[in-house]
């Protein structure tokens, strides 16, 4: 193994890398862009240097005892904060077109309003932007990828209305700063998971466990924010900045596990994405019919006097209809949908997961990475894709993050295998008719990995950790993209 990783590393020996399943050889389309994602919490460190303020992330890793696993933090994390040229190297070597990172909201903001802007970081981000640029790598920028000014979340976080105005003050700032050079914006990066994880289910930060309710108010918060960003942009910023904003969700594919199954497997993906992108993307706006039906019946029988989720107004179906140039997806693995008949369907109390009302598996033979939740499914993106351009009518679709976690270790043939079936998949779509036009692999380099700490690892460089240096070195997966790129082709 190590050999073939020593024989890869050069090109006239490349063939080595073709240590899994061998494909026909496939052109990738013209037009189609290929890049990499980080986060700003998950790599950048300095936590609290050069005037940046806590956000519930450093609250979370600081909290006694511990909530992340080997009480793992990312005060340091890959010390990105003063090694964005060694980023900005891997991104030469490995030939992408983008980078596509976040900017930290505390680090630009000290109080978490723009009473003040932070000099110095945002000098961090002119000098990583700046340093793309200089090598023609296009900057994507994600406004909001979870590190929440905790100030913010001791009012509520993203439950209370206000953070609506909190989060366009911070927007436009951004704008303003740094939108003379960044083409592309991402408004929030996967509200599901900050909604339901964050409010729901206590499994990211703030951890909070109010399911069924606290994740609801989310939802609408997150949606209206988005789309008033995504409108100030297009009415203050559009015409002198001509860049392009949309949101990236993140969309886990739910097959049925039979015929009888497949109206489960549809509110189960309603009820898990749907609900963000059928106010955005669909012809009539708002949530979902079977969303709405059902939490409000299911609200009413448990004793609510209205339904747990929050009514969109017809003012605020049409703020946020449309209010993307393109549907951004996460995309890693698939599930299984079945409904059993002895599941309680009718808990007395709020439940996210008892508002579905239908349960999920992985099947057991399907090769797994690190984290235990992602399975190798290529066809389920396949489908996914396919349902996207069906039930949307075909929009610009950019994949915003895909990949796979592994331990230690530079000969990561599970993820070149990953890789490459799933692009695969996405050009089988593409041939199909799917418009998509951006690639991005997760991640450049592995990084905090939010509760499973530094245990799983996604990148295509490895990071080392016990090194005060955090060396970065390419993974054998990183020749096998660097390749994909080179030749514009999946197979070599
Ligand atoms: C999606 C999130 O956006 C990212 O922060 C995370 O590291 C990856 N999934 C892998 O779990």
């Amino acid at each position: 193994d190590i050999l073939s990783y020593v024989l890869c590393m050069s090109w006239m020996f490349f063939a080595e890398c073709k240590s899994v399943n061998r494909h026909e050889i496939r052109k990738i389309p013209d037009g189609l862009i290929f890049g990499t994602a980080t986060a700003s919490y998950q790599v950048e460190g300095a936590w609290n240097e050069d005037g940046k303020s806590e956000s519930i992330w450093d609250r979370v890793t600081h909290t006694k005892p511990c909530p992340i696993q080997n009480c793992d933090t990312g005060d340091i994390a890959n010390d990105s904060y003063h090694q964005y040229k060694r980023d900005v190297a891997m991104m030469r070597e490995l030939g992408v077109d983008f980078y596509r990172f976040s900017l930290s909201w505390t680090r630009i903001l000290s109080t978490g309003f723009p009473d003040k802007i932070n000099e110095k970081g945002v000098q961090y981000y002119n000098n990583l932007i700046d340093e793309m640029l200089k090598y023609n790598i296009q900057p994507m920028v994600t406004l909001f990828h979870w590190d929440l000014p905790q100030k913010l979340q001791d009012m509520g976080g993203w439950t209370n209305p206000y953070i609506i105005e909190w989060f366009t003050d911070y927007t436009q700032v951004a704008f303003e700063l740094f939108g003379d050079r960044v083409k592309y914006w991402f408004t929030i990066n996967e509200p599901r998971e900050i909604c339901y994880q964050g409010y729901g289910s206590a499994s990211l930060a703030p951890l909070l466990s109010i399911s069924g309710y606290g994740d609801y108010k989310c939802v609408k918060n997150i949606l209206v924010a988005h789309a008033k960003t995504y409108h100030m942009y297009k009415k203050e910023f559009q015409q002198t900045q001509g860049g392009t904003i949309g949101i990236a969700l993140s969309v886990t594919w739910f097959e049925p596990e039979s015929e009888k199954d497949a109206e489960a497997a549809e509110e189960s993906r309603q009820f898990q994405w749907g609900i963000y992108a059928n106010p955005i993307f669909s012809k009539t706006g708002d949530f979902p019919k079977v969303v709405k039906e059902t939490v409000a019946a299911k609200s009413l029988a448990q004793g609510f006097s209205r339904s747990r989720l929050p009514e969109l107004s017809p003012e605020e179906i049409e703020l946020i209809k449309g209010s993307s140039d393109f549907f951004g997806i996460n995309h890693y693995t698939t599930k299984i949908v079945y409904r059993n008949s002895s599941f309680d369907n009718n808990f007395p109390v709020p439940s996210y997961y008892d508002d579905i009302g239908a349960l999920t598996h992985q099947n057991e033979t399907w090769e797994t990475a690190a984290s235990s939740w992602l399975k190798v499914v290529p066809w389920g993106f396949y489908n996914l894709l396919t349902k996207i351009r069906t039930a949307y009518d075909n929009p610009p679709v950019y994949i915003t993050e895909n990949g796979f976690s592994t331990k230690e270790g530079l000969v990561d043939d599970g993820r070149i295998n990953y890789y490459r079936l799933y692009i695969n998949a996405m050009l089988d779509a593409i041939d199909e008719g799917s418009d998509v036009r951006v690639y991005t692999a997760w991640s450049l380099m592995d990084n905090f990995e939010w509760m499973a700490g530094y245990s799983e690892r996604f990148g295509l460089y490895e990071v080392n950790y016990n090194d005060p240096k955090r060396t970065r070195t390419p993974r054998k997966s990183a020749y096998v993209y660097k390749e994909i790129l080179r030749t514009r082709e999946l197979d070599f």
